[in-house]
């Protein structure tokens, strides 16, 4: 949740700045706002709305020059959306701005005792709070000629001593008049890092927004402060003496986090599937054997045997991905799930057995509730893998091993390929776990050929992108759905439900088939449709009886059915097909029509697709 860049070099800093914030506006695009440290002074420029139709046409009239700034995309936390709460924000001198992602617990308190002496605020928010903090103590220690600690720059250390009162999450940035050729950066709970440029140096929420500049990058750590000059950068460290300093290697091109030919990211990301799922199969796929291999799980086949339970952590898509999970590896490996909300289990005192594996699931590596679960799972002596999509992201680091979906930036707010992503790993997972307790080779090998056919058949879907299209304009102007499956289908109902609110915001709810009698059937009738996932398996009768259940009561019925089925035609309003495949795959390709039907929908009522209202991609405040 927004977006921070900041540059310093010899270059002029707000267009690349301004460019940043494009790449992060999936972070929040409530408002943005840049400050440049200009030949006369810290200068800034700040507007409400999108970066497009507000920040970029004043940079326009009102351009800043100058090779050091810091930018800012807000998602609002404290104050609503308005040019006063934008970012940056200044302190009481108006020499020092900061940008902000997380939130200050403990604004209010510091902020009435600034007031009582003699602050003057101009937005509601808490970074400005912080922002009159790190003056107040820049002030003091320059009126008592304080000397910082060796290797401290003065700005950093007034930067330092600010965030010691502080309680909550930060990813900073902070320029001062006084130093125009100094940028400091701080986190802790919000992504930051460095990009380290040759005689230019950027700051940056994620890799994104610094992949057009340089390929190294310094992924910064909790506590970590960076002081960057245009030659050089230095890390001190809040927390302990010395900072962990490690340059990486970015692993995509700047193209890859490009929309190209698409309409919209959320289409693009829809139609790269094929590429990604082949992308998490590759290199893990041990047909001989029947099994799955991985590099990164730093368990031993005998500590893996020992498990007997599993407990899975995430949040939205990535826990519906962790619900189908929890049937393959019930079905597979014949080991209890629990999966369990991020945002519930940290606060729950659930006990953990000895040999529990915890897995954290996440796209992005950064959502505040899955990382505060896997810490308080780490702080009680468990281990806890990751399957995540970010290569250096917090969780990735800070998890004791884990499988990567390498899927790409996914930039749309909506979900798509990191789902079938996760679902592939967690296949091949529970695959691996089967195989060294009793799943046969010759299931293992079937399973394998059938995933591996995956990647071709999405490609065939994706075919009736039309089809679907037309489907989406008929149904665009219901106002309630339902999304119902049994089984492994049943984490795809509650998927196609999701992805249909956040982005058409249309009421959605994904429920399992049979339980539908239970309460919510009352809602059905000639107005609400039903997205009925029905493969040729064997729940098929049975879910062909929910689905006359609901017809009975008049409600539309657009169906997911197997390729070949042509009986089912005749008995529902519309239907879509999808390849045969095995049962414990099918969520892989019968997501992909939802998808495309959310998305569609979307598009035909006008909505913003990669940027639905309230939203932001990954959510680093609880
Ligand atoms: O990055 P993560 O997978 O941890 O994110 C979890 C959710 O915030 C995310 O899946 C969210 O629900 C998406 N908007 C769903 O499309």
């Amino acid at each position: 949740m927004c977006g921070i860049v900041g540059y310093v070099g010899k270059q002029s800093a707000a267009p690349i700045i301004l460019e940043g914030l494009r790449r992060l506006e999936y972070r929040g695009y409530d408002s943005a706002g840049i400050s440049v440290i200009t030949p006369d002074g810290l200068a800034m420029r700040k507007r409400k709305g999108k970066i497009d139709e507000g920040l970029a046409k004043l940079l326009k009239v009102q351009p800043l020059a100058g090779g050091l700034g810091i930018g800012h995309t807000r998602w609002a936390t404290h104050g609503p959306p308005s040019d006063e709460n934008s970012h940056p924000h200044q302190d009481a001198s108006g020499r020092i701005a900061v940008v902000h992602n997380g939130i200050i617990e403990n604004f209010d308190r510091l902020k009435d005792r600034q007031i009582k002496a003699g602050h003057h605020f101009l937005s509601a928010t808490d970074t400005e709070v912080l922002a009159h903090l790190i003056g107040e103590h820049y002030e003091r220690q320059r009126a008592a000629n304080v000397i910082p600690p060796a290797g401290i720059h003065p700005l950093a250390h007034a930067v330092m001593e600010a965030l010691r009162e502080v309680i909550g999450t930060y990813g900073i940035a902070v320029v001062c008049a006084d130093y125009p050729g100094v940028i400091i950066g701080a986190r802790r709970g919000s992504p930051l890092i460095i990009g380290v440029g040759d005689g230019e140096n950027l700051l940056a929420s994620d890799a994104t927004a610094v992949a057009p500049h340089t390929r190294q990058v310094v992924y910064l750590n909790d506590y970590d402060v960076a002081t960057l000059t245009a030659d050089r950068f230095t890390v001190a460290s809040l927390g302990s003496d010395t900072a962990q300093v490690q340059i990486s290697q970015l692993e995509f091109s700047p193209e890859a986090a490009e929309r190209g030919e698409f309409a919209h990211y959320m289409l693009k990301e829809i139609f790269e599937q094929p590429r990604t799922v082949a992308n998490a199969l590759r290199g893990r796929v041990d047909l001989e054997d029947g099994t799955a291999k991985f590099g990164g799980l730093n368990l031993t086949t005998a500590e893996l045997r020992a498990i007997d339970q599993i407990v899975i952590t995430a949040c939205g898509t990535s826990w519906h991905a962790a619900l189908v999970g929890e049937y393959l590896f019930e079905e597979f490996a014949h080991i209890p799930v629990e999966v369990e909300y991020a945002s519930e289990f940290r606060y729950r005192n659930a006990p953990i057995e000895t040999d529990t594996l915890v897995l954290a699931i996440t796209q992005s590596g950064e959502t505040a509730d899955t990382l505060a679960s896997l810490r308080e799972t780490r702080r009680r002596g468990h281990k806890v893998l990751a399957i995540c999509n970010v290569v250096g992201s917090t969780i990735a680091r800070e998890a004791d091993g884990g499988i990567y979906l390498h899927a790409g930036p996914e930039i749309g707010v909506a979900s798509t390929k990191a789902f079938t992503s996760q679902v592939t790993a967690l296949t091949l997972l529970a695959l691996h776990m089967g195989r060294i307790r009793m799943l046969s080779l010759n299931r293992g090998r079937q399973i394998l050929q059938a995933l591996e056919a995956i990647p071709a058949q999405i490609e065939r879907i994706l075919g009736q992108n039309a089809t679907i299209e037309r489907l989406a304009k008929k149904y665009a102007g219901a106002r309630n759905f339902f999304f119902l499956g049994r089984q492994y289908n049943f984490p795809v109902a509650l998927e196609g439900a999701l992805k249909l609110k956040e982005i058409s915001y249309i009421h959605a709810e994904g429920y399992p088939a049979a339980e539908m009698k239970h309460g919510p059937i009352a809602l059905i009738d000639d107005t609400t449709p039903s997205v009925v996932i029905i493969p040729s398996d064997a729940m098929y009768d049975k879910t062909l009886s929910n689905l006359e259940v609901v017809k009975a009561r008049k409600g539309p019925v657009i169906a997911i059915a197997t390729e070949g089925n042509s009986t089912l035609a005749k008995q529902v309003d519309d239907i879509i097909y999808v390849p045969a495949t095995l049962e414990p795959l099918f969520p892989l390709l019968a997501v992909v029509p939802l998808q495309l039907l959310a998305y569609h929908i979307a598009v035909a009522r006008g909505c913003d697709v990669d940027k639905p209202r309230n939203l932001a991609k990954s959510v680093t405040v609880e």
